[in-house]
């Protein structure tokens, strides 16, 4: 049997999605495309929920679910994370009733428990992707999605999630947040790092914008970081041992200090990374750490 016809099993009376918007339109769309019934869908302004709904097939639509029998055997609340629990608060439990499971990423599934006072039958299932309406189609591909609550209802879920494509991880509740957080690392703290190279650029008067500059040099640093462990692939003067380069960075850096404390800082966690290889000359390092100051 293929994990949809066992999931299709599992959820007979299909699923309902409450919050139309980028995940949750995509979700609807995902799993009606892959055979599952979307029974009904709920969103504040109805714009979103009935385009979506005519798009799946799903005659029950509105702004918010007032008769429990409209709804699947499964509810997602696709809402803004601030919204979640108090959504949970208004709805409050219903009798022999849905399992509930949000979206989010930084918030637990016990944000769902006055739904479900005893904790049965809520979880949390985050897909680990960037959702816009541009990518409906392709975004779950090969997606991890983490699931955590009621052990019982995310060894379900675990088969939905595969017959649409992602890939399921288990995880506890601060398993959950520590990816949430990891993630920020490698995609968010990207931006701050652009933004430190064009200010950088514009105060030495170049008129060049650091993405068109920079672009092929960090497609390639990326696609090294894809496919290879960090100590492997980095390259620059901190991994050479180059004093000197490193003094005339930091005589540029002199009129902004902001950026100067991030290139420090980032300058010692390179090197602790650097001395992390093998066979590498390690005699420029004491004076190395000494310039990027110790924490
Ligand atoms: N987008 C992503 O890339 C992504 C990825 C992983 C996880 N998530 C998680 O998925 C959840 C939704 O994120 P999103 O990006 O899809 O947000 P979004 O695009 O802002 O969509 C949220 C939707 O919820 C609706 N809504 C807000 N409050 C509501 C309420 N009280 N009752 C009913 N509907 C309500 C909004 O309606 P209006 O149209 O009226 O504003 C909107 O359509 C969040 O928990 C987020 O952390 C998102």
């Amino acid at each position: 049997m293929t994990p949809f016809e066992s999931s299709r099993q599992l959820f007979p009376r299909g699923f309902t999605i409450i919050g139309t918007g980028r995940l949750g339109s995509s979700l609807a769309l995902r799993l009606n495309s892959k055979g599952y019934l979307i029974r009904s869908l709920y969103n504040r302004t109805l714009d979103s929920c009935e385009r979506i709904a005519t798009q799946t097939n799903t005659d029950i639509f509105g702004t918010f679910p007032s008769r429990p029998a409209d709804l699947g055997d499964v509810v997602f609340l696709c809402l803004p994370d601030d919204q979640i629990g108090a959504f949970a608060k208004k709805m409050g439990p219903v009798k022999d009733g849905p399992a509930w499971v949000h979206t989010s990423g930084a918030t637990p599934a016990g944000v769902l428990e006055p739904l479900s006072p005893e904790g049965s039958g809520i979880a949390a299932m985050h897909p680990v992707q960037t959702f816009t309406i541009k990518n409906r189609d392709s975004a779950f591909n090969q997606c991890f999605v983490t699931l955590q609550g009621d052990p019982v209802l995310c060894d379900k879920l675990k088969k939905v999630v595969e017959a649409i494509g992602g890939r399921p991880l288990l995880v506890d509740s601060r398993q959950k947040i520590a990816i949430h957080l990891a993630a920020v690392y490698v995609c968010n703290y990207m931006a701050p790092l652009f933004a430190a190279s064009q200010d950088i650029l514009r105060d030495n008067g170049l008129e060049v914008r650091s993405r068109d500059l920079f672009g092929p040099m960090v497609r390639q640093a990326v696609e090294g970081l894809l496919s290879h462990p960090p100590a492997e692939v980095l390259t620059g003067p901190v991994v050479r041992g180059d004093t000197g380069t490193i003094d005339r960075h930091l005589k540029v850096l002199e009129d902004s200090p902001k950026w100067d404390r991030l290139y420090r800082e980032l300058g010692r966690v390179t090197l602790e990374l650097a001395q992390k290889i093998e066979a590498r000359d390690r005699s420029a390092d004491p004076g190395m750490m000494e310039r990027f100051g110790s924490q």
